[in-house]
């Protein structure tokens, strides 16, 4: 989740490109860089932190150049550092580089490039692409920028410039996002539209393998034969905070729509080409793989719900006994565990002080711990013997989605994991899973493209007005309804209550009266005749059923009085599906409340304390 801006114009672009990098502050950042191209050669700044640190040393570079590119950087490859902030550069100084997205092979094209002789000097996967244009130039940068993206796996965005072709900048796309914002006798490429829109407002969104190059006259577009593309102009009317939220009218919708990404970038390299899964920095030999005996997974709120759901893929596939607990009760716990003990404590943040505390408990008994986090160098990060990212982006929405979405495939792809590498799952039957999971983010995609959101609003503003909600749910269909409550709580206030539907009758059914809202998470499983007769039990005392179910499931249409589709997967993989129109219906009971979703009352992003 970088940010990437370029220019080319007639005026030094050193602060206006500065300028941009501040408009895309809210895609994250732990280090920036700059590079304009001035008499023959790269300025070149990079900075650790935040924009401020760049903002001390701008001056270290004359602001006399008028062509150039610059990056904020939200690790996913190698610490946030001087050397790994972009741009990155080539072995001769000629070409640099920005890049957004993962390049999932860049590991055999590192190798082939050093054995070539190309040196490098980053950790990123970002700097293979400068040196595969430097071995690609013949003196045209929008062939160099061709023949490197023939070469690259994965899903990203970048843009080059060249001391040899001042006055250019080539950019081109695969599945993350690229604008060009077109001015009077200046043009920008950006990845959002936040970085040029103080300066113009007509712009062009480049498609996938399309070749942008870019002058102060004008912007043209190839396709990669080199034959020319057309594609319309179009006129923005957002203001500056649309902006950031790309027309979404809240960050929670856009981090809704940003999943099929999110997931994406969490497979990304995560699976080989033989099926099996590849898991990076676990801090776990196959040894003690086989040693451990006992998981005990630790976490707060929506991460909570992730662990959860990582317990019934932990105990089905890897065949370990699991516990999950709140790590705010953990943490005061005498718990019995020692040295085959493997604590698996799940954080967006990696901040917050309750699931420290309980990662430092687990390993003061001897446990090896393994923090799951979304946020590079946090303190999770530094306390854990292992760690496994999850690659969401940064969120702003205090209500968290898709760090809930992407920590549940985290916790799928290491169940996988550890399956094979202790013999409960054969080869065969991981690829079986692994095959399917690399469906999800474009099923997901196609979902929410053919229109969820505005189905999902339809039933929603209908229960909008109501007092309370039941959420039900059986098996894997838990913990996600104990998500789908626990976001109604956060943003629309709600009381909302959620329990294991065949648990229901012990308690809550005491609850429900004639028309009382009852959502049940029924996609298709082993469990789903028995979950019917539970609903079948709140039917009978006059409850309005608002079900999540498979698609092509016509029969729940007799019981349910609304259904939410969604599309039919492995019932391992549902999770990843069910909870998004989950999402959807808190959002928008809220919105039809007209409360404010992004920053609902009393709750904090992230809680560093006690
Ligand atoms: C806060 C946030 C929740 C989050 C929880 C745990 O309560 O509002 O959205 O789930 O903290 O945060 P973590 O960063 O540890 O996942």
């Amino acid at each position: 989740m970088c940010g990437i801006v370029g220019y080319v114009g007639r005026r030094p672009c050193r602060d206006i490109l500065f300028d941009g990098l501040r408009k895309l502050e809210y895609r994250g950042y732990d280090s920036a860089g700059i590079s304009v191209v001035q008499d023959g050669r790269f300025s070149l700044l990079h900075s650790v932190g935040n924009l401020d640190n760049l903002e001390g040393i701008l001056d270290q570079i004359e602001n006399g150049g008028t062509t150039g590119i610059a990056h904020t950087r939200w690790a996913t490859h190698g610490r946030p550092s001087s050397e790994n902030a972009h741009p990155h550069t080539d072995c001769s100084g000629r070409f640099a580089i920005v890049l957004n997205g993962i390049v999932e092979n860049y590991v055999p094209l590192r190798a082939e490039l050093q054995a070539e002789g190309h040196e490098f000097t980053s950790q990123t996967d970002a700097e293979v692409v400068a040196h595969l244009i430097e071995r690609a130039y013949q003196g045209s940068l929008h062939e160099a920028v061709v023949e490197a993206y023939r070469q690259m796996e994965g899903h990203f965005t970048y843009c080059v410039i060249a001391v040899d072709e001042p006055d250019v900048i080539v950019g081109i796309r695969k599945e993350t996002p690229l604008v060009v914002g077109l001015g009077d006798g200046e043009n920008y490429l950006a990845s959002a539209i936040p970085a040029f829109l103080s300066q113009t407002r007509s712009v062009i969104f480049p498609e996938d393998a399309e070749v942008v190059v870019i002058t102060s006259e004008g912007a043209e577009l190839f396709d990669l034969d080199g034959l020319p593309v057309r594609r319309d102009t179009q006129t923005v009317d957002w203001d500056d905070e649309a902006a950031e939220k790309a027309g979404y009218e809240t960050f929670m919708l856009k981090e809704i729509h940003e999943q099929p990404t999110s997931l994406a970038e969490t497979l990304a390299g995560r699976i080989a080409h033989d099926g099996s899964v590849v898991l990076e920095d676990l801090g776990l030999t196959p040894e003690l793989i086989r040693e451990i005996e006992q998981v005990v997974i630790v976490a707060c709120g929506t991460s909570y719900h992730a662990g959860l759901l990582g317990k019934y893929a932990l105990e089905r596939w890897a065949r370990l006994p699991v516990e999950v607990e709140v790590a705010s009760e953990f943490r005061y716990r005498e718990p019995v565990i020692g040295d085959d003990c493997l604590c698996i404590a799940i954080s967006q943040s990696g901040e917050t002080a309750d699931t420290l505390a309980a990662m430092r408990l687990a390993r003061q008994a001897g446990a090896g711990v393994l923090a799951v986090t979304n946020i590079v160098g946090s303190q999770a990060t530094r306390e854990a013997d292992g760690v496994l990212f999850t690659r969401a982006g940064l969120e702003i929405g205090v209500a968290a989605t898709k760090t809930f979405l992407t920590q549940e495939l985290a916790m799928l792809l290491l169940a996988l994991y550890l399956a094979e590498a202790r013999g409960h799952l054969s080869p065969t039957e991981v690829r079986a899973f692994t095959d399917q999971l690399r469906t999800i983010p474009g099923l997901l995609r196609d979902y929410l493209e053919a229109g969820a959101a505005a189905t999902v609003n339809e039933v929603a503003s209908v229960y909008a007005p109501s007092r309370f909600f039941l959420c039900l749910g059986r098996n894997l269909g838990l913990p996600v309804a104990l998500e789908g409550a626990l976001k109604l709580k956060e943003i629309s206030y709600i009381p909302t209550d959620a329990y294991a539907a065949g648990e229901m009758k012990h308690g809550p059914i005491a609850l429900l009266e004639e028309g009382s809202p009852v959502l049940v998470v029924a996609t298709d499983s082993f469990i789903y005749d028995k979950l019917m007769s539970n609903v079948q039990e709140v039917k009978a005392r006059g409850a309005r059923v608002i079900a999540v179910a498979s698609q092509g499931n016509k029969g729940i249409e007799e019981i349910a009085d609304d259904v939410l589709y969604v599309p039919k997967v492995h019932e391992m993989l549902s999770p990843l599906l069910s909870v998004v129109p989950l999402q959807l219906f808190a959002y928008y009971v809220a919105k039809n409340r007209g409360e404010k979703v992004d920053q609902p009352r009393n709750l904090a992003k992230t809680v560093t304390v006690e």
